[in-house]
């Protein structure tokens, strides 16, 4: 049964950190403080719960973090919240600190710890807190537009170098399931090659068909953006360099992509759905999500919100395509020569 007054809230973050989480954590303290409640910060995440690393939050702790990447209550990948008896020891802590209201500032995973606290009586709200963007019901994840822009500004400096030395080079962006890093590079790049999860059919021959066919036309460069769940990208550097005879480097950006000092964007999005998780909480709702879709911040039914389906643009990707000055795949795609 939800509880509808709430005294007493807590909120930590959970999975892997995401630029703009110390604007929601503090929207959440603030917010809570003003609406009267009390607020613990919960470190390391789940394992801070199991932990009882629990500790009051006052507004001037919050002070000077909108601005710094990371999280400053840490964060985890708890395997013991996968488990009934971690499951259950988070929620007698819970109810040992008085937090009666929870909100879980993370992915997918987190959030299903937060539907098995709810079902031992906490009442919890998710913040979509991933560089991802792979959380169904949300157009927007906390961390996304950072770590694209970030992404974004490496790729431009790799290819300077590739161009200069007429290389080929492949980038891998993060996104074990989800392309969508890969795929926003990949258009705000020009990249000459999107390798997405979701849609690559592992034909290399044609990316090397298409790297011959673009160099003999007068280009000296060719960017492939690799998406981290295809991977490999050293190896098939070396297998383009030897099928091509052009000199192919592998960068993989990595954890980079997780860091620094949110934009605007995230900072002002996270804001907002922190305060309305706290909102939420106050209405006396449980096991919600908060969402950003058609235009507006919205909360959705935590479980339902991660069935919905979420797919890879098709129109977005056919865009990165024909924009790609990848000739090969232009005729493909519009079955006409592609004048310059
Ligand atoms: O947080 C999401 C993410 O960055 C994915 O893009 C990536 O696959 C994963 O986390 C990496 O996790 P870890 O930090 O545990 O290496």
């Amino acid at each position: 049964m939800a509880k509808n007054q709430l005294n007493c809230i807590g909120v930590l973050t959970s999975g892997g950190d995401a630029p703009g989480m110390n604007a929601a954590i503090r929207a959440v303290v603030r917010r809570g403080l003003a609406k009267g409640l009390q607020v613990k910060g919960i470190m390391k995440g789940y394992e801070g719960l199991i932990d009882e690393q629990i500790k009051d939050m006052q507004a001037h702790d919050v002070s000077d973090t909108i601005q710094k990447g990371g999280t400053v209550l840490y964060t985890a990948r708890c395997k013991e919240m996968r488990t009934e008896e971690g499951v259950r020891r988070a929620a007698e802590n819970c109810l040992k600190h008085g937090i009666e209201g929870l909100v879980v500032i993370g992915g997918d995973g987190s959030f299903r710890g937060a539907e098995a606290l709810a079902n031992h009586g906490i009442n919890v709200v998710g913040v979509p807190g991933t560089i991802d963007l792979d959380i169904s019901c949300t157009e927007y994840t906390i961390g996304f537009d950072t770590a694209v822009n970030t992404a974004m500004e490496a790729i431009d400096k790799v290819r300077d170098t590739s161009t200069s030395h007429e290389r080929c080079s492949i980038i891998e962006v993060m996104g074990r399931n989800a392309g969508y890093i890969a795929l926003w590079c990949g258009i705000a790049n020009g990249a000459e090659d999107i390798l997405l999860p979701e849609k690559y059919d592992y034909d290399e021959q044609k990316i090397i068909d298409n790297i011959i066919e673009n160099r003999r036309r007068g280009k000296a460069h060719h960017i492939i953006v690799n998406a981290e769940g295809i991977g490999h990208s050293a190896s098939m550097a070396r297998r383009i360099e030897a099928a091509t005879g052009i000199d192919t480097r592998a960068t993989i950006l990595g954890h980079m992509q997780r860091g620094g000092s949110p934009t605007a964007k995230d900072r002002v999005y996270a804001s907002v759905m922190g305060c309305m998780a706290v909102d939420v909480l106050c209405e006396g709702k449980t096991k919600r999500v908060i969402g950003y879709k058609n235009g507006h911040f919205q909360d959705f039914d935590i479980m339902e919100g991660l069935a919905m389906e979420k797919h890879i643009d098709d129109y977005e990707v056919e865009i990165a395509s024909s924009l790609s000055h990848n000739y090969n795949k232009y005729d493909q795609v519009f079955g006409g020569e592609f004048a310059e």
